[in-house]
Order: structure tokens, then C-alpha cells, then sequence
């Protein structure tokens, strides 16, 4: 019975059997000194796959979609998945994600972040996981990523997640076998220069523009509340995984800031005051606003629904009181539930205008929905960034004095006792759109997952974009022969494709980019709540159409 069950496993692993089971390969990869392809100002966020090899057409949720086929029709596991439900992806729907990736975009994009967890919930009592379908699922899925992108050039920046270490949200203090795991897993995603680093920590950095702009991948299992195997960056725990990790990000940033360099932060589980330690949540936040000028975005996946929110000086100044923001937990339905609600609290909780906001106070964070249907619909997102105009060049005086992330107890630590300068400038990348500025995004998804079959499989469709109308087309005939679309034209809806338009409901957004003033600007919108179709998409992407809020 158990090979039965194991049958499409081993079909799966035979094409990679030999490595699977060999030692760690040691030739990870070499980057180039030039990028091997023109740049396209594009680059692809996906996460939270989750392949479940158990996964069976019209079966139960209650089985996690793995048996117990219900008497009435609907309802029924599909053949491509189950929207708004319980179980994780088939087969049949990260394949056809990454085809569609494949054949549509990977000639439009630069490189990829992709945020972990791709394995499947440890959801079925009658099949727990083992670390050796966990890493097979990886293996899996690492190797698509090889095919599609790797192999053409186009840099993949993987990150660990929750469900990718067993048991489910424990990682012990590296090196161990996760991470050794992982090196063999990622070889081909891992420079070489972070080989080392990323055996003892699971976190490195690639340089997907050399010289320019880098993307660096945090290893959150250090940080996240619910890995009771770790200190959580005790400030009077120098050697805890979680502050060794702070002090390589903060020399990272460091070295990258010197050779005026510009970077995404990517990793799974988002920081958040109760996704992570206090200590961690403060430490990160710290360096976010120290590093502004420096870092572009921080990219997150784990919580499977569509949002963004702000890192702000004030939680540092609340941290120091030990007061606790209201910013939600993990994937439960009924944490998600709250989502909407807390974060217009938190908008609503800013400054009234541009001219009351102190733009050196914030961070930006986005968080991606997953390509699980659970709980929602599959997406993912195709970020454009400006690759136009000088580089910005850091001076050594930008910004104002530090505020400080210790109190009473921990201010005799060596961390504590070192403060040190914000380096945040209006003219940075992260708040005027300039050389490497995220400009927007244009989010795509599989609606009517449930009334799709092996006939009619379902196809991925532009759900929304964050432009306003007049970016998508050049803005007269003339300028037509140089401008980029930063969508391509047959990648949008009919209705968009020409320049036709005042108004879509593709559009609600109108960010010019998404630099921090934009992001605080549509913060303050819907904090307003005088837009109401404003507040009415936001929250309906957040759900995607599911009866939640
Ligand atoms: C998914 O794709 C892999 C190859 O990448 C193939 O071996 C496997 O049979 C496919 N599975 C399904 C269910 O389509
Ligand atoms: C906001 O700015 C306005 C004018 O720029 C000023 O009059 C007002 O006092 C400020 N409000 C706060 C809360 O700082
Ligand atoms: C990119 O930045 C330059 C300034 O460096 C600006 O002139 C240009 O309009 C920006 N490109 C886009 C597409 O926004
Ligand atoms: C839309 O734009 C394309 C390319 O610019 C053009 O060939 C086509 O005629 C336009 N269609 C309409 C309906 O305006």
C-alpha cells in the first residue's frame, strides 16, 4: 500500500534519483561579471506553491483533498485545484503555472524572487509529512525553476520557508541538515561567494545586476515567533542564528551601500510584530530605516493574501514601551479575517498629509498572494523597475541620528551601546523614481479555478495593475519607436491595450510608482475612505472575492 501511495513520488524523483541521493554537489554557481541578457525592467514574485502529491481530483477538503470522494457533486477537489479551500496545489497546477511562466514570460522578466514554502501542509493526520518528501518537493519544484529561468540567464533568488523544514516552523541553529539540504537543493541558485554563509544560515545574496542591484534572501525561520528552537535576537545573545543573521544583513548593506549598490529583501514569513520576536521585529525594522537609501523594497509571501504595510520609526519608540501593534498572524482563516480592518487601523493611525510625513520614518512592505488556492485564487506578480538615469550615489551624512531599539535591560549590550546614523535621503531610489525604482506592479490570477477540468484548463488572467492608465501606452505616436511598455500589450486585458481609456477597474490604484511616498500616499487614501470603490478593491484583492473582511 505504501508503494502505491508512493508511486507518482518515485516518478516524480527518477528523472533526478541519482542526485537526490548523492552528497551535496560542490559546484555551485559562478555569476557572470555582465548580466548575460539585455535587461528588460521586470522581474517575477512568486511563492507559497505548495505541491501535494497526494492531491486527488473530486475528493474531499476534509481530507485535504486526498480522499473520501463526497457524495454530492460539489463540493469536489478539481482537477487543476480547489479555490477558497483547505488543500494545496496539484501537480497539474504549479505545471501549469511555471509552463505559463515559461512560455510567457521568462523572456519578459530579469530574475526571479521566489519565497518559499514548496512543499505541502503538514494538513492530514493519515499522511504526515517526512523530511524526505519535503525535500523531494523542493527538489521538484527547484528543478522547474532550472529549466525555466536558470538556464536562459535569468538569476532565481529562493528563500526557506515555514513548511520547508520538518517539523513544520522548527529550524535549529545552523549548520544542520536543512541547510545542507538546501545547498544541494539550491546549488544552482546560491553564489558561490555566500556558499559558506548560507551552510550555517540559509540566507545569501546575488548580485542580479553585478555592481548594481542585488537581491538578498533572508532566512526567517530565525526570526519567526513560532521556531521555539531559536533565542529570538536576545540582545544579550550575540551567537543567537537571529542576531548573526542581523549583523551579516547589516555588513551586507553596508558593502553594498559603499559600491553604490541598490537591493530587494526577500523571505517568507513577513516582519511583523507577532509574525516575529519582539527583539527580531526590532532589529529588523532598525536596519530597514538605517539602510533606506539603500533598499528598494522587502518582498514576503507566507500569509496568502494580497496586502502591504508600513515598518515605521513609531514602532521602534512603541517598542521600547513593550506595546504591541495590531499587526496580525499567520495563515488561520480567522487571523486573516482581521487583516483588512488592522491595517486601515494602522493608516488611519498616519499623518493626515504629505507635508506632516516624515518620509525617513518608513518602509514599505508587500506582501504577494500564493499560488495555493489556499484560501484564495493562484497568483503571482510581475514587478517593473526603472532601468533608465544615473546611479544614485549615498553620501556619508544622509539622514538623522539613530533612535535605538534597546531599553533598560539590554542597554549594556555591545549592540546597544553603538549607535549609529540613518542613512535615508529624499533622492534615494526608495522615494524618487530614478536608476533601479520599483514602478509597479501588474498581479495575475486564475479565476473560475472551480469550473475548469483536463478540457478546459484554467488560464491566468490580469487580475489588477497599480499604474495609472496613462503609463501603460506611450504618450504620443512619436514616442511609440522608444518607449517600453511595462506591460507588454498582449499581456493586458483587450479593454487596456489601447490607449482608449480615462478609467478601468484593472486600475484603482494610479501609483506614478511605488516609491515610499507612493505607498503612504495610497495609505492615506484609504485612510480617508472618500474613494469608496478605493477601499472596496483593496479589500477585495486582499480576499479575492472570498466573504471575509
Ligand atoms: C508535472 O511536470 C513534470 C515535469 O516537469 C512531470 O514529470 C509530471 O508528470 C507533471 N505532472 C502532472 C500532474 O502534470
Ligand atoms: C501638519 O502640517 C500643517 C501644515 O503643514 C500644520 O499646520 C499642522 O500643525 C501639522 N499637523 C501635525 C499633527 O503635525
Ligand atoms: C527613470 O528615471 C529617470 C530619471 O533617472 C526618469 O527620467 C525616467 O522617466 C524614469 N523612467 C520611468 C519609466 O519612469
Ligand atoms: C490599437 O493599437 C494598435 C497598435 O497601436 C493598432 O494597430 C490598432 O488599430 C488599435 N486598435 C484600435 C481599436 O484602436
Amino acid at each position: 500500500m505504501l508503494k502505491l501511495k508512493l508511486l507518482p513520488l518515485l516518478f516524480l524523483l527518477s528523472s533526478f534519483a541519482a542526485e537526490a541521493f548523492a552528497a551535496p554537489a560542490q559546484a555551485p554557481m559562478e555569476m557572470p561579471a555582465e548580466p548575460l541578457r539585455k535587461l528588460q525592467g521586470r522581474f517575477l514574485h512568486i511563492t507559497d506553491m505548495h505541491p501535494d502529491p497526494h492531491y486527488r481530483p473530486d475528493m474531499s477538503e476534509k481530507s485535504a483533498c486526498h480522499r473520501n470522494k463526497p457524495k454530492k457533486a460539489s463540493p469536489r477537489s478539481g482537477d487543476y485545484g480547489m479555490p477558497y479551500s483547505q488543500c494545496d496545489s496539484p501537480f497539474t497546477l504549479t505545471n501549469l503555472t511555471m509552463d505559463f511562466l515559461e512560455k510567457e514570460w521568462s523572456s519578459e522578466i530579469d530574475f526571479v524572487i521566489w519565497t518559499g514554502d514548496s512543499a505541502r501542509h503538514d494538513n492530514d493526520r493519515k499522511k504526515p509529512r517526512t523530511t524526505n518528501e519535503i525535500y523531494m518537493l523542493n527538489r521538484a519544484m527547484a528543478r522547474r525553476m532550472e529549466e525555466v529561468f536558470t538556464i536562459k540567464g535569468i538569476p532565481v533568488i529562493p528563500s526557506i520557508g515555514n513548511n520547508d523544514v520538518w517539523p513544520h516552523n522548527i529550524m535549529l541553529p545552523g549548520p544542520n541538515t536543512v541547510t545542507s539540504e538546501f545547498s544541494s537543493i539550491w546549488r544552482s541558485f546560491v553564489p558561490f561567494a555566500s556558499y559558506q554563509v548560507f551552510q550555517r544560515g540559509g540566507y545569501f545574496s546575488v548580485e542580479v545586476v553585478p555592481g548594481a542591484l542585488a537581491v538578498i534572501s533572508l532566512n526567517t525561520m530565525y526570526f519567526y515567533h513560532s521556531n521555539t528552537a531559536v533565542g529570538g535576537c536576545d540582545a544579550m545573545d550575540s551567537q543567537d542564528p537571529g542576531n548573526l543573521q542581523f549583523d551579516w544583513l547589516e555588513v551586507q548593506l553596508e558593502v553594498f551601500r559603499g559600491r553604490g549598490m541598490q537591493v530587494w529583501i526577500s523571505g517568507h514569513v513577513p516582519p511583523s510584530a507577532v509574525n516575529f520576536f519582539p527583539d527580531c521585529y526590532a532589529r529588523y525594522t532598525e536596519l530597514s530605516l538605517r539602510y533606506q537609501d539603500t533598499i528598494l523594497g522587502h518582498l514576503y509571501g507566507h500569509m496568502n493574501a494580497d496586502h502591504f504595510y508600513f515598518l515605521d520609526a513609531e514602532h521602534l519608540r512603541d517598542q521600547r514601551s513593550q506595546e504591541k501593534r495590531a499587526v496580525f498572524d499567520n495563515p488561520r482563516t480567522e487571523k486573516r479575517k482581521g487583516l483588512y480592518k488592522s491595517l486601515l487601523k494602522d493608516f488611519e493611525d498616519m499623518p493626515k498629509t504629505s507635508k506632516n510625513t516624515s518620509y525617513d520614518g518608513y518602509a514599505v512592505v508587500n506582501v504577494s498572494p500564493s499560488v495555493v488556492p489556499n484560501p484564495y485564487m493562484p497568483s503571482f506578480r510581475i514587478f517593473t523597475y526603472n532601468i533608465t538615469g544615473t546611479p544614485y550615489a549615498p553620501s556619508h551624512l544622509d539622514g538623522q541620528a539613530a533612535i535605538s531599539t534597546c531599553n533598560a535591560n539590554t542597554e549594556r549590550s555591545t549592540r546597544c551601546k553603538d549607535q549609529k546614523h540613518w542613512h535615508t535621503h529624499p533622492e534615494s531610489p526608495s522615494r524618487t523614481n530614478r536608476l533601479w525604482t520599483p514602478l509597479g506592479y501588474a498581479q495575475y490570477y486564475l479565476p473560475a479555478l472551480d469550473a475548469s477540468s483536463k478540457k478546459h484548463p484554467p488560464k491566468y488572467r490580469l487580475e489588477y495593475l497599480t499604474y495609472p492608465l496613462a503609463l501603460l501606452h506611450p504618450p504620443d505616436a512619436a514616442a511609440e519607436a522608444q518607449f517600453a511598455y511595462p506591460i507588454p500589450r498582449r499581456h493586458l486585458p483587450k479593454s487596456l491595450r489601447n490607449a482608449t481609456r480615462s478609467e478601468s477597474k484593472y486600475a484603482p490604484y494610479r501609483l506614478e510608482d511605488l516609491t515610499i511616498p507612493s505607498w503612504t500616499g495610497l495609505a492615506r487614501r484609504l485612510a480617508e475612505g472618500t474613494e469608496e470603490k478605493l477601499r472596496k478593491r483593496f479589500r477585495k484583492y486582499m480576499y479575492m472575492g472570498a466573504d471575509e473582511a
